[in-house]
């Protein structure tokens, strides 16, 4: 039984690591005249308000996206101009774009997206989002098996996100699993997996596991508004990037220790390495 809500959490400085990824890349395969298919395994609501009573009860974009958007450093404004586009709809205010939503308005007409969401309720506010889209496949099923089921894909350039909710502690052994024998099926795609760091030991060893699998050209970043400690809680977040565009790094470079910097104060931390060379 799920339990897991994104709502809670949606424009946490976690979303914001995740969705500047996600904007960055996307940005650069619109860069070729080709279509690119986007594969969304753990999909979300898609669309969240930061005015709902779920929002205000946590107030976790107030150290995320809304202490961001009157910034104006060029790295970030890719991801904020998304956002801003997408945070009003009908007489709704201060919207915050989930990744389907991001994504969506990154498709071309010859582009596709196939969601996965398992939540019947995150399902249900899902599928109503995107159901006249005829670019999006929502399916209600697990996202590892769908993943699987969907490399290689038709159009031959694409982004998966693999964004799980890490509720089933398994989970952190699943994605290096799933994210190898997806490898093997589409070597060129971009994946993006997200974690979070509660226990630094998992961590460890999620990178272990991904170097033992032998896929190359991986990066990976992390933000946080504190260093790790052994109490509870999600003190960073992290994005871990197999065949990332040639530009992400030096952007996240540039812009990663302003972010953590902004949302932390002396406490932010953040990191941008090469796990395994190309
Ligand atoms: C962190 S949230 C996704 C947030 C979303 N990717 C975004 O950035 O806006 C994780 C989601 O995965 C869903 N979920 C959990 N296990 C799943 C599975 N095995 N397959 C598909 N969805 C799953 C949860 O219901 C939850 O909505």
């Amino acid at each position: 039984m799920l339990s897991y809500r994104h709502a809670f959490h949606a424009g946490n400085f976690a979303d914001v690591l995740k969705h500047l990824i996600q904007v960055e890349i996307l940005t650069y395969l619109h860069k070729k005249d080709k279509p690119f298919v986007y594969i969304d395994t753990h999909a979300g609501a898609g669309l969240y308000s930061l005015d709902s009573a779920v929002a205000q009860k946590t107030s976790e974009h107030l150290s995320g996206i809304s202490a961001l958007k009157d910034v104006n450093w060029p790295e970030l404004q890719n991801y904020l101009l998304a956002v801003k586009e997408l945070s009003q709809e009908g007489d709704q205010h201060n919207l915050y774009p989930g990744s389907p939503a991001i994504a969506q308005a990154f498709l071309r007409e010859y582009d596709k997206a196939i969601l996965f969401e398992l939540h019947p309720k995150d399902y249900i506010l899902l599928d109503d989002l995107m159901r006249r889209d005829r670019r999006i496949r929502v399916n209600k099923s697990d996202g590892f098996q769908g993943l699987l089921a969907s490399v290689p894909p038709v159009i031959k350039r694409g982004l998966i996100l693999i964004d799980p909710s890490y509720e089933i502690k398994t989970d952190y052994e699943e994605v290096v699993e799933v994210l190898a024998a997806a490898y093997r099926r589409f070597a060129i795609g971009t994946y993006a997996l997200w974690y979070p760091v509660v226990d630094r030991d998992r961590i460890d060893k999620l990178e272990k596991g991904l170097k033992a699998t032998g896929i190359k050209n991986i990066q990976q970043f992390e933000l946080g508004l504190k260093e790790d400690s052994l109490g509870h809680g999600m003190t960073s977040a992290g994005m871990i990037v197999i065949n990332p565009p040639y530009t992400l790094k030096a952007t996240l470079d540039s812009v990663l220790p302003k972010i953590s910097k902004h949302l932390g104060g002396g406490s932010g931390v953040w990191r941008s390495e090469v796990l395994v060379a190309e």
